[in-house]
């Protein structure tokens, strides 16, 4: 089916192939696949003491405002991370934007976060929350700062005391390559301060039942950042890591037009990086802090990778442009045949085996 839409939908500008899909999905009939026949067991991952049904998300960027949750759990997605939501809303950068190289399967975007803001947000996560049945999966809220703020913990924690009961999980996105300052966040010094409002801000807000709290990081960070780091979110305690954003790198296979356009660079030519810098962490940290894996994931194979470098979970989203909506549920069965070849029966005993057989870490000493 895919195939068909595929060259219509490449057609398009980008954005506007976006669009026309978060609508579809929105108005997606609900039940179509009915989901608990889909459970599987050797799949299922409780981590924070929250039950994924399966280790495969959504990506934060897909459905920024949160409009089409309900619809995306019925793509098989075990969690839907929504957002980047900002306080405010804005508009982004000017378009074009979004960039496709469908050779490369890449996608370059600049797109600054734009969305409804964080009132129409929640808006559309109560009336997520309010179906009955409620789909069952996890749903994270990723949270970013508005481009005018020069005071990023006021965003922050404001959108934690907002936004921090109805979530899951709370993504912090300090990597984003396209919201002036906010990789700056990454600095040692300021990671701590920001992570310690905003885990003081889920206390004061959520008490006794606080969503996890993850910081999502860019791909392109050198060892000694990637330590620094490390250190200060074992040392606050944050509940998990996103390995990666997108990069900043430009391969030199990429054709000339396409690498020229400023941005954030996923798909394939991040895969090889993400799992690196997902191998690096887990190593750092000894495996202490789960990690969320993506960038480049289009197959199962894609998926197991990551999971063996370290990640306990992983998210598609460039992926989806290439191969369509059926690639949540193709990675599922792959993912499971993998397990089986393996002989693991049940997928956390995979995660980390890389280091098993490639051998000597660079654990900070803890
Ligand atoms: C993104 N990504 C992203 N990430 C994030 O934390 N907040 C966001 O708003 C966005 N927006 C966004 C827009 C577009 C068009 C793309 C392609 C990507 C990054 C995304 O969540 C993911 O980390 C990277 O794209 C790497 O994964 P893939 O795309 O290679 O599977």
């Amino acid at each position: 089916m895919y195939d068909l839409l595929k060259p219509l939908l490449f057609r398009l500008d980008p954005e506007m192939a976006h669009r026309a899909t978060i609508r579809l999905l929105k108005h997606l009939p609900l039940g179509l696949v009915p989901l608990s026949e889909k459970s599987t067991p050797a799949l299922k991952t409780i981590l924070w003491n929250r039950t994924f049904p399966n280790p495969v998300g959504l990506a934060a960027g897909f459905d920024k405002n949160a409009e089409a949750v309900a619809g995306l759990f019925q793509l098989g997605f075990g969690f839907v991370e929504a957002g980047t939501v900002t306080l405010k809303p804005q508009d982004g950068n000017p378009r074009p934007r979004v960039f496709r190289e469908p050779m490369a399967e890449a996608v370059i975007n600049r797109m600054g976060f734009p969305n409804c803001g964080a009132a129409a947000f929640k808006e559309n996560i109560t009336a997520f929350l309010s179906r009955r049945p409620r789909p069952n999966g996890i749903l994270g809220i990723n949270v970013g700062m508005n481009k005018d703020q020069t005071e990023p913990l006021r965003d922050y924690t404001a959108l934690m005391r907002s936004l921090g009961p109805m979530a899951d999980y709370v993504t912090i996105n300090i990597s984003s390559p396209n919201t002036p300052g906010l990789r700056n966040l990454q600095e040692p010094s300021a990671l701590r301060e920001l992570l310690t409002a905003v885990l003081e801000e889920r206390h004061h807000t959520c008490g006794g039942h606080p969503p996890p709290l993850l910081v999502k990081l860019a791909p392109d960070l050198t060892d000694s950042q990637l330590a620094d780091i490390a250190h200060v979110i074992l040392d606050v305690g944050v509940d998990g890591v996103i390995l990666s954003n997108t990069t900043l790198g430009r391969p030199e296979t990429l054709p000339e037009h396409f690498r020229a356009e400023k941005g954030g660079l996923s798909g394939r030519p991040l895969t090889q990086d993400s799992t690196d810098i997902i191998y690096r962490f887990y190593a750092l940290t000894h495996g202490k802090i789960p990690i969320i894996g993506v960038g480049g994931i289009s197959s199962a194979q894609d998926a197991y990778d990551k999971i063996k470098a370290g990640a306990s979970l992983v998210q598609i989203y460039s992926g989806m442009v290439f191969k369509g909506p059926t690639l949540p549920r193709q990675i599922i069965d792959g993912l499971e045949s993998l397990l089986k070849a393996d002989g693991y029966k049940h997928i956390t005993e995979a995660i980390g085996q890389a280091h098993n057989t490639r051998g000597g870490t660079n654990a900070l000493s803890a």
